[in-house]
């Protein structure tokens, strides 16, 4: 079986390296070889041995119809949508790890490979590494999904991982994070919560069935974490996580990708560094929780290539996918419930009691600051509460218990 790559910048030369290394396992495991034809990049890799099946241009892979697997690893909307489209439209697999990619156009996509008998394949789009949109299609499936949550970017957690440990600065951080390639081409993406954002909208598209869509999720990054804040997390036996949830009560659903001080007490407090964990509860099995590497070369390349082995396994026969084009739109957060923890300057302390009430106050031993974490209230009342206190030196959600 002759497959393309699309990219060979990190992603996609650790889908080369692995089906290179691991070709007579992967073949044992596929059926048959699996040979790579083409790799297209407008680079070139003078030295490298992808040079034998390098190309510049898509046109060359897209008339080949011995090519049956495409895999699309270029990230990024424009063009990976146009190539990845008409692959499809021409009779052939695609796997890909692009989160953009999938959270914008997936059940589109899925629809065009349902109807041309092949399949459209992206294990790697959510967790890096780690196995969980197949678990969600193919294992949790006589449940009635509860909530979904977890620690869904590498970058963010690396650098908030190191933050706490050594307190490191959140740029210079953020720069090895690029390093390691963890980071999005553009970082903004990880630090701003979108990237966690695309990601959470496609398991919650999964759990519906339907179109959740990346832009009807709240979404708040990191960027405004300081060190003070870390402070604050220790002095409160806590540490911060970017958390993405999806919630089911009631029928509603609720969705919101935020930074949140969480304690032992919830088992995404030890998942650090790179590692990504989804926890996923249903309404009969309970909690399961899913961890492991979710970013860098090989991790990510090596569930891409788990959906090569799929799509080889299942070259001309499409084995479905729950989600329609149909549009499920998320709730308004104002009624989600959360305690907050809120800094504001010493001389407001009065104010901000009467505004709050007592709350439960905090010290790192600043004079100039005082900080208190609420009592559980809806986001609309917070944010009632703390536009009547005035500016405030910082608030992060807080799961305390
Ligand atoms: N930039 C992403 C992350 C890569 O840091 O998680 C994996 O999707």
């Amino acid at each position: 079986m002759k497959a393309a790559i699309l990219g060979y910048g990190t992603v996609g030369s650790g889908v080369y390296e692995i089906l290179t290394k691991n070709e007579a396992v992967i073949a044992a495991k596929a059926g048959e070889a699996v040979e790579v034809k083409y790799v297209l990049d407008l680079r070139d890799f003078p030295g490298d041995p992808v040079e034998k099946v390098l190309v510049h241009d898509y046109e060359i892979i897209a008339a080949d119809p011995e090519i049956a697997i495409v895999i699309e690893v270029m990230g990024g909307v424009k063009p990976a949508y146009e190539f990845v489209k008409r692959a499809l439209l021409a009779g052939k697999n695609v796997c890909t790890s692009n989160k953009e990619l999938v959270a914008k156009h997936g059940a589109e996509l899925l629809a065009i490979a349902k109807e041309q008998k092949v399949n459209f394949y992206f294990e790697a789009s959510v967790g890096g590494g780690i196995p969980i949109i197949r678990p969600l299609q193919e294992c949790l499936t006589a449940d009635v999904y509860e909530e979904i949550s977890g620690i869904l970017n590498g970058t963010t957690n690396y650098i908030l991982t190191r933050m706490y440990n050594e307190g490191a600065d959140f740029d210079g951080v953020l720069k090895e994070a690029q390093a390691c390639g963890y980071a999005e081409r553009n970082p903004a993406a990880d630090i701003e919560g979108h990237d966690a954002g695309r990601k959470i909208a496609i398991l919650a598209s999964l759990a519906e069935g339907k179109k959740v869509a990346f832009e009807d999720v709240t979404v708040e990054g990191i960027t405004a974490i300081s060190s003070t804040d870390i402070q604050y997390a220790k002095a409160l036996g806590a540490k911060i996580k970017l958390i993405a949830s999806a919630k089911w009560e009631n029928g509603s659903l609720f969705m919101m990708v935020a930074p949140k001080l969480i304690t032992a007490a919830n088992p995404l407090y030890s998942i650090d560094d790179v590692v990504n964990a989804v926890k996923v509860r249903g309404n009969m099995l309970g909690d399961v929780m899913f961890s492991g590497r979710g970013a860098g070369k090989l991790p990510t390349a090596s569930a891409v290539v788990s959906d090569v082995v799929a799509a080889a396994k299942h070259a001309k026969e499409n084995t479905g996918f729950f989600w329609s084009e149909e549009v499920r739109r998320p709730e308004s957060t104002d009624t989600m419930v959360n305690r907050f923890l809120v800094r504001v300057d010493a001389d407001k302390k009065a104010k901000a009691e009467a505004v709050f009430g007592a709350g439960k106050e905090v010290s790192i031993g600043l004079a100039d600051e005082f900080a208190f974490v609420t009592e559980p209230m809806q986001e609309s009342v917070f944010a009632a509460k703390a536009a009547e206190l005035g500016e405030l030196r910082g608030r992060i959600r807080a799961e305390l218990v």
